[in-house]
């Protein structure tokens, strides 16, 4: 890696002008992330699949400023100034200019939007940090005339984009992405996610689905930076993360063999073990509803009467995440519309799917 950001960092650009639209998806963690140490470098490897309808669609224009080293940008936000999320990106703007000196060098109009509900719950910063770096990625092959290839580029969007948000590194990849140095999977690093070869996973997996039940809307998470710091000093987390590093061992066997019920069996666990971790933290953390514990009994209830390999996944929220292969889509909507809509806000769900991640729109 140290060698692509060498490159690229004394690349001598010469400032253009251009524009460009990338869509990037949100992802679902199936191991965990949960946990970081400085400059954004994961506790315990994870691994997720990208969304397919659930995505963030970026566009960046820019043009030649004078190179005082300032970043200059304009943000807009589903068409609205926003003044937080702008000085956001001018942090992060300002803490990846020496990687990427073109930044000094261009003032930068950002305009993003989410195909997802804003208050949905959806955690959009994976998906709106990876659209956000696939643009400067491809800015950059723009203006240093293609210096990078297609696959280093991906890994460069994928190093940045762990440094806007750790879970958003996953999100430059299409179907099962695995971030963190896992002794498991070849070439995997700490400092950007790689794919999971589509050979390696079973056909079973490959058209995995997931319906959110939005069970609160608009809901509090919290904060990811205080989420990560609850892992330090937590007298739990070496065990956690020992045993998140070799579930990763297990899961990719398990997306070889296509055994449902193991998938199920440790994805369910991560899910409840992460909030476990924010229960038993300091300060402590309750995320889940009532509703959410009604939904995850009654899916363990029809799961175990109807035989139908439908399994819960959660983020750091209330939101239930169900996870089942497309033939057993009609039965699982059945279910969600009959059982457990009831237990959603407005009876809001979403429908989403594993999906083939970003796209160059423009
Ligand atoms: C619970 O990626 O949002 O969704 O790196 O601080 O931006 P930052 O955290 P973030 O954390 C995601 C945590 C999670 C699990 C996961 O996606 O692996």
């Amino acid at each position: 890696m140290q060698e692509i950001l060498d490159k690229v960092k004394h690349f001598n650009i010469e400032a253009s002008s251009g524009e460009a639209t990338f869509s990037a998806p949100s992802n679902i963690a199936l191991i965990k992330y949960w946990g970081k140490f400085e400059n954004q470098i994961p506790a315990n490897p994870s691994i997720s699949f990208s969304l397919e309808n659930s995505v963030s669609e970026t566009s960046l224009e820019y043009r030649p400023k004078e190179d005082d080293g300032n970043i200059s940008i304009g943000f807009l936000f589903e068409g609205k100034r926003n003044e937080q999320f702008q000085s956001r990106i001018v942090k992060y703007f300002e803490s990846i200019s020496g990687i990427l000196p073109m930044l000094g060098k261009h003032h930068i109009n950002i305009s993003s939007s989410n195909s997802f509900p804003h208050s949905s719950g959806i955690a959009s910063s994976a998906s709106s940090m990876s659209a956000l770096a696939m643009n400067l990625v491809h800015m950059f092959n723009l203006l240093s005339n293609q210096l990078l290839d297609h696959k280093t580029s991906l890994k460069l969007a994928s190093y940045l984009a762990r440094l806007g948000s750790g879970s958003a590194s996953r999100s430059v990849y299409g179907g099962f992405t695995v971030w963190g140095k896992s002794e498991f999977f070849e070439n995997s690093s700490d400092l950007y996610a790689v794919q999971v070869n589509p050979e390696e996973i079973h056909p079973i997996f490959q058209d995995l689905h997931d319906d959110i039940l939005i069970v609160e809307k608009g809901m509090k998470k919290v904060s990811s930076s205080a989420g990560h710091s609850l892992m330090n000093g937590h007298p739990f987390a070496k065990t956690r993360f020992d045993l998140a590093r070799q579930r990763m061992g297990e899961l990719k066997n398990i997306l070889r063999s296509g055994d449902l019920q193991a998938f199920g069996k440790i994805v369910e666990n991560e899910a409840l073990m992460l909030h476990s971790m924010m229960m038993t933290s300091n300060p402590s953390y309750i995320l889940l509803k009532p509703n959410t514990l009604a939904a995850i009994e009654a899916i363990w209830r029809y799961r175990a009467s109807e035989k139908v390999p439908l399994f819960f996944t959660l983020d750091a929220g209330a939101n239930v995440h169900l996870i089942y292969p497309s033939s057993f889509q009609t039965k699982v909507q059945n279910f969600i519309d009959n059982n457990l809509v009831v237990y959603c806000e407005n009876a809001v769900y979403l429908c989403d799917r594993l999906g083939h991640g970003p796209e160059k729109l423009k």
